[in-house]
């Protein structure tokens, strides 16, 4: 007899499936977007890379964050049960390009809404407003981005923070280092392999706040990073968009959304440029 050590992955209702920090998914046997045989209501597969707090991030084996909590009040909203699961970066993105073969009903994980991966994927509409930030140690000489020319720079892999500086120091520089967590990007920078880390604006703020013993430096620089916004990332054609849609827009706009902006990025929130 094969005793195969599945991850749990239980249908409860709005049960996390978190795979404890590793970047390693449990693949569901299923998508579940096909009513199961029972009849039950689907359980709606979200993903995310739980290491990018304050956004989502690892408390022991649960999921939490600000976007752990607006996709709760999202999936509320459409009346939709769902379990949240720990796969990491780059295996949220090559899982969801499989389209309508992908494991996964979408991925919340403070993703910016570009061009490039509209091509590849569905996005809902914004539900947060972002921007990169340069995060150094204090006392470092670094007036701006452009400044990062000629230092080594730690990013997190496939995010908007490595083609921002690919743009700035050269598409094959070997200063610019790339880590597939943004968490393996900051440890770089604790140990000096690096000058700076650029990660979103929530990021690096609650970082240099965590740990105000290390003494870290946050810098912005709204000239050479634009404003980003955040959506749930769909499988192309999926048809859970319309549904995801209606409950952000409600979600956003509401004083719930006020409240979990505050108490995880720890100021009133500007909505103003949410638009769809
Ligand atoms: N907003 C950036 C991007 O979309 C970084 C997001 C990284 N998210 C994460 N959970 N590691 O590229």
């Amino acid at each position: 007899v094969m005793a195969l050590a599945l991850t749990a992955c239980g249908s409860n209702k709005n049960e996390q499936a978190a795979s404890g920090g590793e970047a390693s998914p449990s693949a569901p046997a299923s998508p579940s977007e096909a009513a199961s045989p029972g009849g039950e209501k689907a359980v709606i597969k979200v993903a995310t890379d739980a290491s990018y707090a304050p956004m989502e991030s690892m408390d022991k084996d649960k999921i939490v964050g600000f976007d752990v909590d607006f996709l709760d009040a999202v999936m509320k909203e459409a009346g939709l049960d769902y379990e949240l699961t720990n796969t990491g970066w780059d295996p949220l993105f090559a899982d969801l390009e499989q389209g309508d073969k992908s494991s996964y009903d979408m991925a919340i994980s403070a993703i910016s809404i570009t061009d490039e991966r509209k091509q590849t994927f569905d996005f809902s509409i914004p539900y947060f407003e972002s921007v990169n930030m340069i995060l150094t140690k204090e006392g470092a000489t670094i007036a701006n981005a452009l400044e990062l020319k000629d230092k080594k720079v730690a990013v997190q892999g496939a995010t908007t923070a490595e083609e921002l500086m690919k743009g700035i120091m050269g598409e094959g520089n070997a200063d610019l280092k790339r880590f597939d967590s943004n968490t393996l990007a900051l440890l770089e920078l604790d140990s000096g392999g690096v000058d700076a880390v650029v990660a979103d604006f929530a990021v690096v703020q609650a970082f240099v706040e965590q740990h105000p013993d290390k003494k870290y430096a946050a810098m912005y620089d709204k000239t050479n990073f634009a404003p980003e916004y955040y959506g749930i990332m769909l499988p192309k054609g999926s048809g859970l968009k319309a549904k995801i849609d209606a409950a952000v827009e409600k979600v956003r706009a509401s004083d719930e959304y006020k409240a979990m902006y505050k108490e995880w990025i720890g100021v009133e929130p500007d909505t103003t440029d949410l638009v769809n």
